[in-house]
């Protein structure tokens, strides 16, 4: 009987936290965290990727990044073409080799606890949190990825 109730509790648990994922969407949390967090440097006058790229010191000495304020220009960090670049440079080090958090793990928040919620946010709503780059990343992982808009 025991052991029913606990099979029970975590058919529950585990229900729950996939529901709660399944619903993290672009529009309705993750840009206006973005859109407080993020936007002052990878906002809409950002350039793109390899704009940036081609006179990075400039833009760096500007304090602006590349631009990143759409769903469709975010997922380019997520998946494809800089795959893992959103995961490498969020993370809190806890899957980083160097263990140490990645440069822009920082800007997740303004106190520790908001930067560890906004982490579990972004995690949830990418859903396969991997740090690996293109060339180590196989395609059930990609697969994994969910990104809801
Ligand atoms: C104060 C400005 C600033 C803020 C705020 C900021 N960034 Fe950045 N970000 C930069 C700059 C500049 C770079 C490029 C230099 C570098 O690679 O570190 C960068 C690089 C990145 C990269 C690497 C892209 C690549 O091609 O590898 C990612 C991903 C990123 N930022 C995500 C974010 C996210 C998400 C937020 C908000 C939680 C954020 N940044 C907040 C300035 C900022």
């Amino acid at each position: 009987m025991k052991k029913i109730a606990i099979t029970l509790a975590i058919l529950a648990v585990s229900g729950a936290s996939q529901l709660l994922a399944a619903d993290v969407t672009w529009q309705k949390d993750i840009k206006p965290v973005f859109d407080k967090q993020c936007t002052a440097c990878h906002g809409a006058t950002a350039p793109e990727h390899d704009e940036f790229g081609k006179n990075k010191t400039m833009w760096i000495e500007k304090g602006i990044g590349m631009r990143m304020d759409t769903y469709s220009h975010f997922i380019t960090y997520v998946g494809w073409p800089y795959t893992g670049a959103m995961m490498r440079r969020l993370d809190d080090g806890s899957n980083l080799p160097t263990k140490k958090p990645g440069n822009m793990y920082e800007y997740l928040g303004n106190n520790e606890a908001e930067r560890k919620a906004n982490l579990e946010l972004f995690k949830s709503w990418i859903g396969n949190w991997n740090t690996k780059r293109f060339k180590d990343v196989t395609k059930e992982e990609l697969g994994l990825l969910k990104l809801k808009y």
